[in-house]
């Protein structure tokens, strides 16, 4: 049988957070969070700016140890809010740091109506990787936390994860 684990990163509000761990509680993987080593301490706004200008400069942050043996997982659900356009920048630090040969990656993203090239961008990033289950799931318009795409799309989103890969 298949390995997964849920490997999420999230700042606003807990969107992608939130998606993360429903996807956990469904299949019952393992899961962890990227955090950065220096947390963005700005408001909404100044983050967004700061957000900007790190996608711009393909900036990757310094994230804090995730102490996992990806060699253990077969299956990875990836998740990130869009920032501008593509992943969050910590995501793109983790994303670089592996070796993703032979693994199925499932990416899932969060965004505010603007998704942009985000999952072309990680399925770039992870050479070698196979691809599957990939998911947009929408939030307010305004960064909010209100979530736009129906419950039960993303429900029946894991159950197919859970019947292809963890039978
Ligand atoms: C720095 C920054 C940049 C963002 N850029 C985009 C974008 O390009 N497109 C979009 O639809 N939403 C964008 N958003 C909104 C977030 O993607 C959206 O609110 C997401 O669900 C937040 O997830 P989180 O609560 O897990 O951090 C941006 C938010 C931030 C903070």
């Amino acid at each position: 049988m298949n390995k997964m684990i849920v490997v999420y990163y999230s700042w606003s509000n807990g969107n992608t957070e939130k998606i993360a761990k429903l996807i956990q509680k469904i299949t019952a993987s393992d899961i962890v969070h990227i955090e950065t080593l220096k947390p963005y301490t700005g408001n909404y706004k100044e983050v967004v700016e700061q957000g900007k200008r790190e996608v711009e400069s393909r900036f990757k942050p310094e994230i804090k140890p995730l102490l996992v043996d990806f060699e253990n997982y077969d299956v990875i659900a990836i998740g990130t809010p869009t920032w501008w356009y593509t992943m969050a920048p910590a995501v793109l630090s983790f994303l670089n740091n592996q070796n993703w040969y032979g693994k199925i990656i499932i990416p899932f993203i969060t965004d505010a109506g603007w998704p942009g090239h985000v999952i072309d961008d990680i399925k770039k990033t992870c050479q070698g990787a196979e691809f599957a289950q990939e998911m947009e799931i929408r939030f307010d318009s305004n960064g909010g936390n209100h979530m736009e795409t129906a419950e039960s799309k993303i429900e029946e989103w894991i159950m197919k994860i859970k019947h292809t890969f963890l039978k």
